[in-house]
């Protein structure tokens, strides 16, 4: 843990006003402190409390936490329930014609959708879906834009116990066949064409060529619903309309009633191996997390607007679009669309417009934001706001005081939240009414969550000093286990190094002498890029997957507005190139990476070297070359490397 140190020093600190404190959900220090104390001392019955109150059972559970298999932990689990039915049928009786969904598309078109309406949506896709004989248990892979349709599908499958997994319409055709395989999906759900910022996605056509590439045998169906006037291409016997599927289905659907550990969905993400892990959230537990997480940290209020600006192809739009706001009966906006479209002050338009109160977005957004306009945000009536919240990476204390004063007006709390996919909601985060934040601190775990710094005898570390961030506890919403692979799932998150006691997070973090936490960055081999989760494994593979390459390492490097940028070394088959041809070469390669896996994971940087820098027993030395990447002066100890004469080309080629 020599490596990580902590240089920040943040002393300023912002409390809640008193008028907020006094309304809010958790009003105060001393409320904050006395849940944490009561789950310290009744760990179970706090959950359990807690679970009959927030969620609707159509089966009582008897039992909170059965740890007799763990880490393969149990919540709840003789109870039943449907995590569809919470998110909207339980709303009806007193709020049928609350607005669930105001949805604003690329072109600024405004749909609004009631719960009922929703529910009317909800049950016929069900039914739908039910048609083509999926049932409880079947993997739907779903790959859609954000417009309302992606949730509908998703409570759908919800409703019948189907499991979805999500694919950000971002990823390209490879990415996506290997998720569908991994998987094993009977259906997949797609739109012809997205829209963003004026221009059509093809998801239909990629959707095409990912089964074309092979080893999608298991997919029967593909669901196309239309978005534009494009006419894709067509098979009779696979595809299917989305309207045509649900033009006379019944208005009505009866929840499958699950049990509380049936899996609720699988989420891809990106591990220090080339292969995504598919992380499995159950029933009960992950829809408690999202569901009291919403609340709290929010501080949400019934009469509230709520946006979380994120694609339900990420975890945050699981959590914090389709099942924590809906799960609360709140209402909220979704937006098709980009920042920058059709200028960069669409967001600000757009929070005047809706009178959004509850505003959540990533650090890049606010970052790229600011460089396009810093006040620009003035030029709105932005008074509706309440709380601002961030997510993804770490936000910079320039970042966070221009959110706060420039947006925020100085009035609204800024809820840092700290977790993954595989937390499945928020776990380090302030309550808005009660913990006074600092900015780039995500201040402290909420009641509940026993997370923790330790070293590598995983002894808890002294205020100051770095270590590994832990959780100590199971709790509710964690991830159950990687799809298809329960001996992954044990060495990567309860490792042996810590008895397989603790949830290793795979963040370094610090603790400042308030106890607040600082996120310092992954402790494994995955990049942060604009808040998306990219392993230097899974970009590696892409490159040297192209005929030209014979080997490739990928860093990060610091970036002003992306927070991390993806920089690759790479050695051709053929001669190192220079100059134009090397431009030429690098060019290429980044648009292989992006029709990979998509453009998120594209290089911003490629070098070229006859080798790269190895010790004698070949091991490619990353750290040196993130030393490189960053143009730093090679300070570490090279007497182990193999050909140091490859130093100099590496740093010649930048
Ligand atoms: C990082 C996103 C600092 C962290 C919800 C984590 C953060 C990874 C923060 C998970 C934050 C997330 N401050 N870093 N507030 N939130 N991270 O799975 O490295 O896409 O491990 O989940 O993002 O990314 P994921």
């Amino acid at each position: 843990m020599s490596g990580i140190e902590s240089i920040l020093k943040e002393t300023r600190s912002f409390p809640p006003s008193d008028d907020f404190r006094q309304k809010a959900v958790i009003p105060g220090m001393e409320a904050y402190n006395a849940l944490c104390d009561q789950a310290n001392g009744q760990y179970l019955s706090f959950w359990g409390d807690m679970a009959r109150e927030l969620l609707s059972w159509k089966k009582p559970f008897s039992r909170v936490l059965d740890e007799s298999a763990a880490p393969f932990f149990k919540w709840f689990d003789d109870g039943q329930l449907n995590v569809s039915y919470n998110c909207i049928d339980r709303h009806l009786a007193q709020n049928a014609n609350k607005i669930a969904l105001i949805f604003e598309a690329d072109d600024g078109a405004v749909t609004r959708v009631t719960y009922a309406e929703l529910h009317r949506r909800v049950c016929q896709f069900a039914n739908g879906l039910k048609s083509l004989g999926i049932k409880k248990g079947d993997r739907v892979v779903i790959y859609m834009p954000m417009v309302i349709e992606a949730i509908v599908a998703m409570q759908a499958c919800a409703r019948i116990g189907a499991i979805h997994s999500v694919v950000f319409g971002g990823f390209s055709a490879g990415a996506l066949r290997d998720r569908v395989q991994d998987a094993g999906a009977r259906l997949l759900i797609t739109a012809n064409e997205g829209l963003r910022g004026g221009k059509g996605v093809p998801l239909k056509a990629t959707t095409d060529e990912a089964i074309a590439l092979g080893g999608c045998d298991t997919v029967e169906h593909v669901v196309v619903y239309r978005r534009t006037d494009s006419e894709p291409a067509w098979d009779a016997n696979r595809d299917v309309w989305w309207h045509q599927l649900v033009e006379k289905q019944p208005e009505q659907c009866e929840p499958e009633w699950m049990n509380a550990e049936d899996p609720l969905f699988i989420l891809y993400t990106s591990g220090s191996t080339g292969k995504p892990k598919g992380i499995q959230h159950s029933t009960a537990g992950y829809l408690l997390g999202a569901i009291n997480s919403f609340r709290w940290v929010f501080d949400y209020r019934p009469n509230d607007v709520f946006w979380c600006t994120a694609d339900v192809g990420w975890i945050t739009g699981h959590t914090y679009v389709c099942y924590g706001p809906l799960g609360n009966g709140a209402t909220q906006v979704i937006f098709e669309g980009v920042p920058t479209y059709p200028d960069a002050t669409r967001f600000w338009r757009m929070i005047e417009r809706h009178k959004v109160s509850l505003f959540y977005t990533a650090p890049t957004a606010i970052r790229s934001l600011i460089k396009l306009g810093a006040d620009a945000p003035k030029q709105f009536d932005l008074s509706s706001l309440r709380v601002l919240g961030t997510v993804g990476e770490p936000i910079n204390p320039e970042a966070w005081m221009w959110y706060y004063e420039v947006v925020g007006g100085g009035r609204c709390p800024i809820v840092d939240t700290w977790w993954q996919t595989e937390t499945g909601s928020a776990m380090i985060a302030p309550l808005p009414g009660a913990v006074p934040t600092k900015p780039g601190s995500c201040t402290l775990p909420l009641p509940g969550v026993m997370a923790d710094i330790v070293d590598e005898s995983g002894a808890p570390v002294e205020a100051g000093k770095g270590g590994f961030l832990v959780i100590k506890k199971p709790f509710p919403s964690l991830v159950r286990t990687i799809w298809g692979d329960p001996e992954r799932f044990k060495k990567t998150y309860f490792p042996e190094e810590f008895d397989g006691k603790f949830y290793l997070a795979g963040d370094s973090a610090h603790r400042d002498e308030n106890g607040y936490f600082w996120i310092m960055g992954r402790i494994d081999d995955v990049l942060n890029v604009s808040g998306h989760r990219l392993g230097t494994m899974e970009i590696e593979s892409a490159l040297v997957a192209n005929p030209l390459v014979a080997e490739a390492a990928v860093v990060g490097k610091p970036h002003e507005i992306k927070g991390e940028a993806v920089v690759a070394f790479v050695v051709l088959k053929g001669p190192r190139p220079q100059g134009d041809e090397a431009r030429k070469v690098a060019d290429n390669l980044k648009q292989w990476v992006a029709h990979e896996i998509g453009k998120i994971a594209q290089p911003d940087e490629i070098r070229f070297g006859e080798n790269l820098p190895k010790t004698r027993s070949g091991k490619i030395m990353r750290r040196l070359l993130r030393s490189l990447a960053r143009g730093e002066e090679i300070v570490q100890d090279v007497s182990t490397l193999e050909n140091p004469q490859i130093l100099q080309q590496l740093q010649e080629s930048a």
